[in-house]
């Protein structure tokens, strides 16, 4: 029988992508065939960084690995995931705070098409305290970011500081 294709997506807000984004990202690659990075394109709240920034970003890091794509999405995810021909949703899990929540999303997923599964990866022990949510925090208030995301990311939060334009978290 000839080998489908394992596609799997990993999607997110990315706002913006951390060290933590790129370990599960990494070993998803290792998992399946193809990844596809999907970015939601819309965001209840106001975003950090623009979508185009988010994207861009993401492509700095992955520029050049077979297997990795950088796409965008629209609606609904599971509907994304069969328009990509994609059976597998991948989600990191930092602990058992984001568990309920998580679980939540990937049961309703589930009902809303049941041919997608979605598979958590617990984040590594060096990433698994980082998040966008205090990334985006420390930059407002002056913080170094170093470390917590790739330095495309840093020059970007620096780039901004010095124009001044930093506000909400
Ligand atoms: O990085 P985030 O913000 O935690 O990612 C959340 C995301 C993008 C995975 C989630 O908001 C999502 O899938 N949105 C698409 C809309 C959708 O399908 N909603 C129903 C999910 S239960």
């Amino acid at each position: 029988m000839a080998h489908e294709s394992r596609v799997a997506i990993v999607p997110g807000s990315f706002d913006p992508v951390t060290v933590g984004h790129i370990d599960l990202i990494e070993r998803a690659a290792r998992m399946f065939d193809r990844v596809i990075i999907a970015v939601l394109t819309n965001t209840s709240k106001q975003p950090f960084f623009s979508l185009e920034e988010r994207v861009a970003m993401l492509c700095d890091v992955f520029k050049g690995r077979a297997g990795i794509d950088v796409d965008t999405f629209t609606g609904l995810l599971v509907d994304y995931a069969r328009a990509k021909q994609a059976r597998v949703v991948v989600r990191g899990l930092r602990g058992l705070t984001e568990f309920d929540a998580e679980t939540q999303m990937a049961l309703m997923n589930r009902r809303l098409n049941p041919d997608v599964e979605t598979v958590f990866v617990t984040s590594s022990e060096t990433s698994g305290y980082v998040s966008s949510r205090l990334v985006r925090e420390i930059a407002s208030l002056g913080g170094s970011v170093d470390g917590l995301v790739p330095p495309g990311v840093a020059d970007r939060i620096a780039a901004r500081r010095r124009t001044s334009t930093l506000r909400q978290v």
